[in-house]
């Protein structure tokens, strides 16, 4: 590992940071360990120790996905590799773990694709334009068709290696007021994710968008940092956000899926045998995750409604209409962030009639 670890520090090109020094810093003491561990008599026996930090709790759809993992990769290498799942930014905030993984400071992260810019893959966020996604059905069909792999092709230029997509659902919209149009956001603070795509689709509601990490929501919402929210059911009752916000709409407009990457050198370098028994565990694990999200989140949402403490909104046909056409114009204007091609082959996959 200690060899794994110092070859993938050496070989990536990131951009600054402020954390990057204490990870720097933390990642020649952590290869230092490793190479005294290493040299003693048990290092034939050691565990191939393998990090995955992720940012919810080990309740939501994606927190549960990373224990399915983790219980399987442990039982197909025979425990030739141990996986530390580090839930609920307990490792790194959102800001931290892409540069993390990058530096090899930590090897499997499962981040909103919203989340990719600071990456140099912006085309991810097409995956944010406002209603782009009917239904779940479609969304399953892109992701799983050429829009994912091509957009998971983009991740290998940067030393990153994609290992599937896993599904959270469509977002609702909360405040502390009724939001049952689009001028309702007016003037209103919406944390968001990241995504300019998502900035760009608010400023035009005439909202102010303010990015901040998902670990700091709960306190802005309640401190009245910022006045609303977008993310799906299981967000906001994993993180209590329903606690601190008083109308929820089910707007539905954008999808939150994950990348799940891992540094591509260290994926590359590790024993094939081990590799493929990794790959058989994260394609069963994705395929676990991806079949718990909807209903999870329909269950999330049932919560918050029975709690009776949230008012939630569920827009009429003729209401829906309205946010979409007030949002349409952000598939123009997010042409010059993500390129006109990246946004016409977007449509055309979820525009297509089903072939099934
Ligand atoms: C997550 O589901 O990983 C967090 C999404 C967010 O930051 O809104």
């Amino acid at each position: 590992m200690a060899t794994h670890i110092t070859g993938i520090q050496d070989q990536i090109v990131i951009p600054g940071g402020k954390h990057m020094r204490q990870l720097k810093v933390a990642l020649g003491i952590a290869t230092l360990v490793a190479g005294f561990v290493m040299a003693g008599p048990a290092a034939a026996q050691a565990p191939i120790v393998i990090k995955f930090s992720h940012v919810v709790t080990d309740a939501a759809p994606k927190g549960k996905a990373a224990l399915k993992f983790k219980e399987l990769a442990e039982k197909y290498t025979s425990g030739r590799v141990r996986i530390e799942v580090y839930p609920n930014s307990t490792l790194y905030k959102d800001a931290e773990e892409l540069e993390a993984l990058q530096l090899g400071a930590v090897q499997i992260l499962a981040p909103a694709t919203g989340k990719f810019a600071p990456l140099g893959v912006k085309q991810f966020e097409v995956l944010d334009l406002p209603f782009l996604f009917p239904d779940q059905a479609t969304y399953d069909r892109a992701i799983n068709g050429s829009l994912g792999q091509g957009l998971s092709k983009r991740l290998e230029t940067k030393g990153v290696r994609g290992l599937g997509f896993w599904d959270n659902g469509f977002y609702v919209i909360s405040a502390n007021k009724p939001l049952l149009q689009p001028s309702d956001l007016q003037g209103l603070k919406i944390r968001i994710s990241g995504s300019k795509v998502d900035d760009q689709t608010l400023r035009l509601m005439g909202a102010n968008p303010q990015i901040m990490a998902f670990s700091e929501l709960y306190q802005a919402l309640q401190s009245g940092v910022v006045d609303g929210a977008q993310n799906t059911a299981t967000n906001y009752t994993t993180q209590k956000l329903n606690e601190v916000q008083k109308n929820i709409t089910t707007l539905y407009h954008v999808h939150l899926q994950y990348a799940v990457i891992t540094n591509k050198k260290f994926w590359d370098g590790l024993p094939v045998d081990i590799r493929t028994e990794l790959d058989r565990a994260m394609a069963e694990a994705t395929v676990y995750n991806n079949s718990i999200s909807v209903d999870d989140n329909a269950r999330a949402l049932a919560a918050i409604r029975a709690t009776g403490k949230t008012d939630i909104h569920d827009p009429t046909p003729a209401e829906m209409k309205v946010w979409r056409d007030a949002m349409q114009p952000i598939y123009k204007s997010a042409e010059s962030r993500i390129g006109k091609d990246m946004i016409d082959e977007a449509l055309k996959v979820t525009r297509a009639p089903a072939t099934n």
